[in-house]
């Protein structure tokens, strides 16, 4: 499958190297098409990646991940091109985090609103399902716990999307919890407040979550 990753950070890079370790083809898109954290990463993963702009990549994706700051998702979202977006599924990997109060962060969208919410408005004609929003990138690929494989909590409001990416990220070693449509980001976006919290409360970062059913 060609993917387009929108993101040269470690989210973009870390799903954009899984995605070629599952033998797909990757083009990161950022906002110039010479972006050297792309380049560099390209460099490393052999033929079937490669680099461009978001509009290329998004061009380019049969499915696209959206991993670039949350504060930017209008300015990629609209670089990225609606007609390049309509009817793609697109994985939403971004938290509207807010640090101007200081460490831990909180969301500079929350309540009746979320940055899931935002970024299916940004691209209406795209399928939006939220994933990979609540766990570090060390542990997003093949996470390897004690406690076996944890518990990714997914939503959007397209079924056949969500389950594509629940296939994907059962090759990505996960379980999957599908919590409702894409109003449901407001709860993923605090899971991932959690997360942070936890690691500042412990210096440590190695952790996820696993939904335990009866
Ligand atoms: N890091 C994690 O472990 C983790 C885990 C779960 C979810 N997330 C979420 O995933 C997203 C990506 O996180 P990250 O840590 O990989 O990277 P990040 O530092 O949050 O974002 C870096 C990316 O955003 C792009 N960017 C920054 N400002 C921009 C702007 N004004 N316009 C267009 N692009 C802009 C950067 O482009 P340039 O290369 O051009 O600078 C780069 O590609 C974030 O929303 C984060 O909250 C992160």
């Amino acid at each position: 499958m060609r993917v387009g990753v929108f993101g040269t950070g470690d989210v973009g890079k870390t799903l954009g190297s899984a995605l070629i370790t599952l033998g797909h083809e990757v083009m990161m898109g950022a906002r110039e098409a010479q972006n050297p954290k792309a380049l560099e990463w390209a460099a490393s993963q052999g033929a079937r990646a490669s680099v461009g702009t978001f509009a290329e990549a998004a061009a380019f994706g049969e499915l696209l991940i959206l991993s670039t700051l949350g504060a930017a998702n209008p300015a990629v979202l609209t670089a990225a091109g609606a007609e390049n977006l309509a009817g793609k599924v697109l994985i939403d990997t971004t938290n509207p985090l807010d640090f101007s109060r200081g460490f831990p962060p909180t969301l500079a969208v929350a309540g009746q609103d979320s940055g899931g919410e935002q970024v299916q408005r940004l691209a209406p004609e795209a399928r939006v399902v939220k994933a990979f929003n609540s766990v570090g990138s060390p542990l997003m690929f093949r996470p390897n716990l004690p406690g076996g494989p944890p518990t990714m909590f997914i939503c959007g409001n397209d079924a056949a999307a969500k389950a594509q990416v629940t296939a994907l990220l059962g090759d990505f070693g996960w379980e999957v919890e599908d919590s409702g449509d894409i109003r449901s980001s407001r709860y993923l976006e605090g899971l991932c407040l959690l997360w942070v919290l936890r690691g500042a409360i412990h210096g440590q970062w190695g952790h996820a979550f696993k939904l335990l059913r009866a």
